[in-house]
């Protein structure tokens, strides 16, 4: 048995989780989920957001499969998910994004692993006030050559690993010359080192014309936090959406899995999230433990019901479901 930190957390965290660990079980995943809290609900039950016993559990066990977690805006609580993704220094975010059968989309045939540094950057929310006003605030983004260096070999291995063919390095080092001037400078360094993988460098901004004109031409994305945060969602909206997009957040001692999306608070309690992401970054989960004929054959259920049982699917993509029949369809298929 693999011991997994399993925490729930806000919004639709319960509902998604829940479909999430039903599938896993109907698998024959064989997971001893190990129960915690975090994030608001447990702030306003305890007065802290991140419970020293969930720490505790997580240094112990090292893997994390967590629900999306809601941080207030403006004033309150620091997010924390970032203080998870710095806490255990887990530097790279991979967030694939892959066309589906059966969903509506302008865009076809889209396959795109983007790797986000996920430890610094103006992300993390340095910030301080400048005035006593409050009229004046200022925002620090922080880079390094060791993190750049980390996050930038973490993308070109797994393109050497995958046979992917080209990795884009996207930046502002017109504007931004320091900060993410270092993190191209260390991208074309490290890039002479593969030298079979095609290495292409964008501004952000050009980037995110160019991924909704074609994002056909993308392969492996790698990028500072901040932009990776952002060019992330747009790779779910290429494929359909916040409900079908997994991540993984890794380092080299634990790693946490979570969907791209948040907590949903519009939609939550009401039976309409689709647990696609969460299940999808399960089966990073299982990958990473070296599961991968598990995974495939999960991630072969939920094509099948894509395809064949549409209507169990949740709204999001175009179903007339809701996550129990969802749920259920991959469940159903998983048993035979
Ligand atoms: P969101 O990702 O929660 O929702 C954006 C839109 O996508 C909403 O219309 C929502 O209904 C839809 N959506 C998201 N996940 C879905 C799913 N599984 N199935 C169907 N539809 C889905 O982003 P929002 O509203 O900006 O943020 C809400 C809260 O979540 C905030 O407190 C934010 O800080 C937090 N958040 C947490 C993250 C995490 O825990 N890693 C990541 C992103 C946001
Ligand atoms: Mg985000």
């Amino acid at each position: 048995m693999q011991n997994i930190v399993l925490i729930p957390g806000d919004g639709i965290g319960k509902e998604i989780t829940e479909a999430v660990t039903t599938i896993l079980d109907a698998a024959g995943a064989k997971i001893n989920w190990i129960p915690c809290e975090a994030g608001e609900a447990t702030f306003k039950k305890t007065g802290n957001p991140l419970p020293d016993e969930t720490i505790t559990a997580i240094e112990k066990h090292r893997i994390v499969l967590k629900g999306p977690l809601t941080t207030p805006v403006g004033a309150g609580f620091r997010s924390i998910n970032v203080a998870l993704r710095q806490k255990f220094n887990l530097y790279s975010n991979i967030r694939p994004a892959k066309s589906l059968p059966n969903i509506d989309s302008p865009f076809r045939a889209v396959d795109i692993v983007l790797f986000r540094e996920n430890t610094q950057g103006l992300y993390i929310g340095k910030e301080h006030w400048v005035d006593e006003e409050k009229k004046h605030a200022e925002s620090i983004a922080v880079v390094t050559r060791d993190a750049s260096e980390k996050i930038i070999t973490a993308a070109f291995e797994y393109a050497r690993k995958n046979k992917r063919q080209k990795v884009t390095l996207v930046h502002k080092a017109n504007i931004l010359k320091l900060t993410t001037g270092l993190f191209l400078e260390i991208g074309g360094e490290i890039a002479k080192k593969y030298p079979e993988i095609e290495f292409q460098d964008l501004i952000v901004d050009n980037m995110a014309m160019q991924m909704v004109l074609r994002p056909q031409q993308f392969d492996v994305i790698v990028t500072t936090n901040l932009f990776g945060d952002i060019l992330s969602d747009l790779a779910s909206g290429l494929v359909g959406g916040l409900g079908v997009t997994g991540a993984a957040n890794i380092g080299d001692t634990a790693a946490m899995f979570e969907a791209v999306h948040g907590s949903a608070p519009d939609i939550a309690g009401q039976g309409k999230a689709n647990p696609t992401a969460l299940l999808f970054s399960a089966l990073m989960m299982l990958e990473y433990l070296d599961e991968y004929k598990l995974a495939e054959r999960i991630r072969s259920a939920v094509y099948t019901v894509l395809q064949d049982h549409k209507n169990e699917c949740t709204a999001d993509i175009g179903g007339e479901g809701t996550t129990k029949t969802y749920t259920d369809a991959i469940c159903e298929l998983l048993s035979y």
